[in-house]
């Protein structure tokens, strides 16, 4: 357990962090007035927040604002042009190639379109991050992958050995998300998990990312433009526009605000 003494700082009481979780919590991400630009395309200026032990944040906002890049940054796959991401107070940007590859242990990620290996059996698909973090006895990949499969209602025995194009679009999500948590990682980085999926389909998935919340505890950064996967899901919502965070709090002051633009996505 984290033993440091409760702070009170002005910082872990600024109102835009919402009810926060208690102050002496760890933050797990920080990201610090992070600025990219893709050629002319300013994508992201001044970006700020922190992601404590156990929270959810949501990234919400129109197509095209940056929510993709955000997650990118905090995996490292992409470098902001300014500013810092910080994991478990760590700068990541600051770490070599072997460094970066123990702090993405932590980290299970889940694309936005599935992204599953097309030539892989579903099996290796969700044993690929144990294949490339950890050195385990194959008895135990076996294990950890049906483990991961049963977490999100599915079965080695009945999927291990189809291809993805053998499974339906919820099926193929729901491998992806096997796959993300299979190394039990810390951080759960979700990229539009429901999206494109029917709404029963979806309703499963938000269950499935609840349960995840409270069994492994995981801390997670969900990116998605489902209004009710979002409310259901975040401890806090950051809403992105023009570059920019224009509202950052938690589900029950964003359905209250009344910026025209919170309310159109709402409703
Ligand atoms: N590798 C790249 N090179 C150049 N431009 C990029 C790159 N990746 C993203 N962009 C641009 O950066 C902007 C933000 O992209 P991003 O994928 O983060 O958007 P998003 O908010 O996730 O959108 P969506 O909701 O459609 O997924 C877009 O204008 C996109 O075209
Ligand atoms: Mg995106």
């Amino acid at each position: 357990m984290d033993e440091r003494p409760f702070t009170t700082h002005a910082e872990d009481v600024q109102p835009r962090l919402g009810r926060p979780t208690a102050v002496d919590t760890p933050v797990v991400i920080e990201a610090r007035n992070l600025d990219l630009a893709f050629a002319d395309n300013h994508v992201l200026r001044d970006i700020s927040f922190r992601v404590r032990e156990g929270e959810s944040l949501a990234i919400v906002g129109p197509s095209g604002v940056g929510k993709s890049t955000i997650l990118k940054i905090i995996l490292r796959l992409l470098v902001p042009n300014a500013g810092q991401i910080l994991i478990d107070g760590e700068d990541i940007n600051q770490l070599s190639f072997e460094e970066v590859l123990e702090v993405r242990q932590k980290m299970g990620m889940v694309f936005q379109a599935s992204a599953l290996f097309d030539s892989l059996s579903v099996f290796e698909n969700v044993a690929f991050p144990l294949r490339e973090h950890m050195r385990l006895p194959e008895s135990e990949v076996v294990q950890r992958a049906g483990n991961a499969l049963n977490l999100v209602d599915m079965t080695l025995e009945e999927f291990g050995d189809r291809l993805p194009a053998e499974l339906s679009g919820g099926q193929k999500k729901r491998v992806g998300i096997a796959r993300g948590i299979v190394h039990e990682p810390k951080i759960l980085l979700y990229d539009e998990p429901t999206t494109g999926l029917d709404p029963l389909t979806g309703r499963t998935i938000v269950r499935l990312i609840k349960r995840l919340q409270a069994e492994l505890e995981v801390t997670s950064v969900v990116v998605s433009h489902d209004v009710r996967a979002v409310l259901e899901t975040a401890t806090h919502i950051a809403m992105l526009r023009d570059s920019r965070i224009i509202f950052y709090g938690p589900p029950e002051e964003f359905v209250e605000a009344d910026d025209p633009y919170i309310r159109e996505f709402i409703d």
